[in-house]
Formats: structure tokens, sequence, C-alpha cells
């Protein structure tokens, strides 16, 4: 995975984090570090057979608090109160969830300390089923899933792929940065851009010359994707227009991405779903000309002897949504400017009726092209102090933009 994409949604959240007996317990450490790197407070509760899968020191020490397993510490004698964890808790997760743990939530089977948290949960809880492809299709596990369902639990998808058995299917848990994101999404439904469209593009355009040549440039697509999720995070239905990038590039749940490959082709994708969208912001490195022709076969070398390729112009795809504005639609554009970076930003802000224009400076080491950071200004058309934003992640940068021009919506 080339990118990790922010959790916006999880600081201050109370997660508790049950654990059961399958092999892919493992994994559970790193979904830890992930909440607790974004912020949250984690409980870790484990059954007796996941102890034999992951030690409790290790959870012990990525979550700061001791693991619960039993009701009663064998120690002290200390009760521990299933009921006040479902109280603390805001959201609870069950990863990996075997069969077992899965039959025992469905049927209330209070056994253990987790199924007992479980019953006493008040908050909305997280199902990621981890078992070998046969018990997944039993019709048993089938109508058990289903009955969680039935009482409002999330269930995360396993996915397809080996399994522990080395069987090949459906039943491997869900990698731990897609149940973070899921989680997260959860949150991030009531955030601040809930029922707004934004429209994104993002990455460079090929314009072709033949059919395996191309006119394009470095632009990794990884901005635009930081700042489609970073829309999805608070809460936005996204729409992406991606042009050709790294296939690992991950987005939110819910960013509905529209894979180009050309200025043309993004054009016609952005022009449909631009009258639907309350913000749109260009992050694409959009080809100012392409080939006057795309040749049929590939050009050879001796046959056709071409030295000059003649070009023509590609459309603005910005400066065309700026002619299609309508009043409260909010349009943000990029700059790239190696010199009079604000006068020519100024100047584009102007031309291509945009409300907002991020420039990117070239002069910070660091920021720009093919990097993971990024150093920008955002000047704004209405006349309101720019906001200079310095040297951070991509990811934080998007989260700035994002603000930035939903402070731009009409209340
Ligand atoms: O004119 P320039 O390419 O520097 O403008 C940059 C801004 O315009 C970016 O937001 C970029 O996505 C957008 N753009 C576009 N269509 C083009 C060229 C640029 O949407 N053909």
């Amino acid at each position: 995975m080339s990118t990790s994409i922010a959790l916006n949604n999880l600081h201050g959240r109370h997660i508790v984090l049950g654990i059961t007996g399958g092999i892919a317990a493992y994994k559970s450490a790193v979904l830890v570090r992930l909440f607790v790197k974004a912020g949250a407070e984690v409980q870790v509760i484990m059954t007796p057979n996941a102890r034999e899968f992951i030690g409790p020191v290790t959870m012990s020490t990525l979550t700061g608090k001791p693991v619960i397993t039993e009701f009663f510490s064998a120690n002290t004698g200390e009760w521990h109160s299933h009921v006040d964890l479902g109280l603390w808790a805001d959201a609870m997760v069950i990863a990996p969830a075997t069969a077992s743990t899965i039959a025992k939530m469905a049927n209330g089977v209070a056994d253990n300390m987790l199924v007992t948290s479980y019953l006493s949960a008040r908050a909305p809880v997280f199902v990621a089923p981890a078992m070998d492809f046969d018990m997944m299709q039993h019709p048993s596990t089938v109508r058990n899933i289903e009955t969680l369902r039935s009482y409002g639990n999330h269930i995360i998808e396993p996915a397809e792929g080996e399994l522990a058995s080395h069987l090949v299917g459906k039943g491997r848990m869900e990698e731990p940065e897609a149940i973070a994101l899921a989680i997260d999404a959860f949150f991030g439904v009531s955030g601040p851009l809930a029922g707004h469209h934004v429209l994104v593009t993002a990455g460079p355009t090929y314009e072709r010359i033949d059919p395996v040549r191309f006119i394009g440039n470095f632009s990794s697509g990884l901005m635009g994707y930081a700042i489609a999720n970073a829309a999805a995070s608070m809460g936005a239905k996204v729409t992406l227009v991606s042009g050709p990038v790294d296939r690992s590039l991950r987005t939110y749940p819910g960013v509905e991405t529209v894979q180009v490959e050309s200025a043309r082709e993004m054009l016609d994708a952005c022009a449909k779903a631009f009258p639907e969208s309350d913000i749109a912001i260009m992050a694409a490195a959009v080809a100012d000309y392409r080939p006057s022709e795309c040749h049929e076969s590939k050009i050879k070398r001796e046959k056709d002897g071409i030295d000059v390729i003649e070009l023509v112009k590609n459309p603005d795809i910005a400066a065309t949504l700026g002619q299609m504005k309508r009043p409260g639609q909010v349009l943000a554009g990029f700059a790239l400017e190696t010199d009079h970076e604000r006068e020519n930003a100024k100047d584009k802000l102007a031309r291509k009726n945009l409300d907002m224009i991020v420039l990117n400076s070239l002069r910070t080491p660091g920021a720009g092209f093919g990097v993971t950071t990024n150093a920008v200004e955002i000047i704004f058309a209405s006349g309101n102090p720019a906001i200079s934003v310095p040297l951070k992640s991509k990811e934080e940068v998007a989260l700035e933009v994002v603000r930035a021009a939903a402070i731009l919506l009409p209340l």
C-alpha cells in the first residue's frame, strides 16, 4: 500500500476491541496501533482462546491498559464491569470474530467477558469475521451473521484470499487499515460535509501519440486522492475523477472513482458530475496539449520517420467548470508556479472563475510533485485573507484545503 489514509474521526473516541481465537489475531496489534495513532483510547478484551494466538502483553503495551479476559482479576479479585465497559465505549469492534464468538453473540451465550460486554454495549458494534472458507459458507454461520445484522451490528465483510488452511476463498479477515477506515467512516457520516457532494480531479492525463506512447507528466495523484479522502471523511459524497495513477492508491469508503486517461475524458466526467456538486477541487495535472492525431498503429522509426509531433491545445477543465458554475457552487484550483507565484495564481483565479486557488510552493523543499508532503498558500477570490499552510503531510494539507472550501459554502 503506497499511501496511508488519515483517520480523521477517531480522536478521543473510546474503542473496545474484542479479540477472539483466530490466526488473524496477530493483525489486531496493527489495528490497535492505527486506533491509538488516530488518537483513540482502546480497551482490549480477549477471549481465553485468543491468548493462544497473541500475547496480552503485546496488546496491553500498545493500548497502555491491562487486557481484560476474565470476569475477575485472579490476583486482586477485582471485578471487571462489563456494564461500565459497555457504557464507556463509543464503538465496539470484534476483530477477528470467529464462528464460535459470532454464534455466541447471535444467541446471547454470555460465557466469557467479551460476549458479556457485547450484550451490555450500547455503542455501535463492528464485527470482522475471520474463519475458514467452509466455515464461512456453513448455513449456521451465514444465519448467525444475518442475525447480527438484524441487531444493527456492522459486518466488515472478510476478504477473498489465501486462508491459514491454505484454502483460497472468502474468510480472511479484512486488513486492519480497512477495518479502521470503516469505523472512521461511520463517525464521519455526521461530519461537517454531510449532505454535500464534492468533485475532485487527481493525477496526470495521458495524451496518446500511438497505441503504445503518450504525452504525460510526473503527477502521482497523491494530493488529489488525499483531498478526495479528506472530503469523504468529513461526510461528503465524493466523485473522484482520476487520471492514470498507481493502482495501489487507496480511497476512503464511499469515494466513487471514475478512471479516465485523457484531458478530454476527464472533462466529460467532470462536466457530468459538476451540476450535482457543491464543491469541485481541481487537483489534476492536466496536459495542456495533445498530439493533433493519434496514430492507429505503432509508429515505426524506419517506415514513418516522424521527427515532429504536432500538438493542439487541450480544453481547460477548471475554466470550463468556471463557466458552468452556478451561484453557491465552490470551485477550487491548484497552481504550480516557478516565478511571480502570487500574481500568476491570482490571475488564474480570475481567468478560470475560481473561488479559491491552492498555490504550491516549489521553493519549499519537500513540497510539490512526487513527495508525500506539501506546503501551500490558499488564496480566495472573495478577498478573504490567504491561508498559509506550512510543510505537512499531504493528508493534513488536504484537510486544510477541504476546510477552506467548506467555509465558502453558502450557509
Ligand atoms: O493553467 P494551469 O494548468 O496552471 O492551472 C492549474 C489549475 O487548472 C489546476 O487546478 C488544474 O487542475 C486545472 N486545469 C484544468 N484543465 C487544464 C489545465 C489545468 O482543469 N487543461
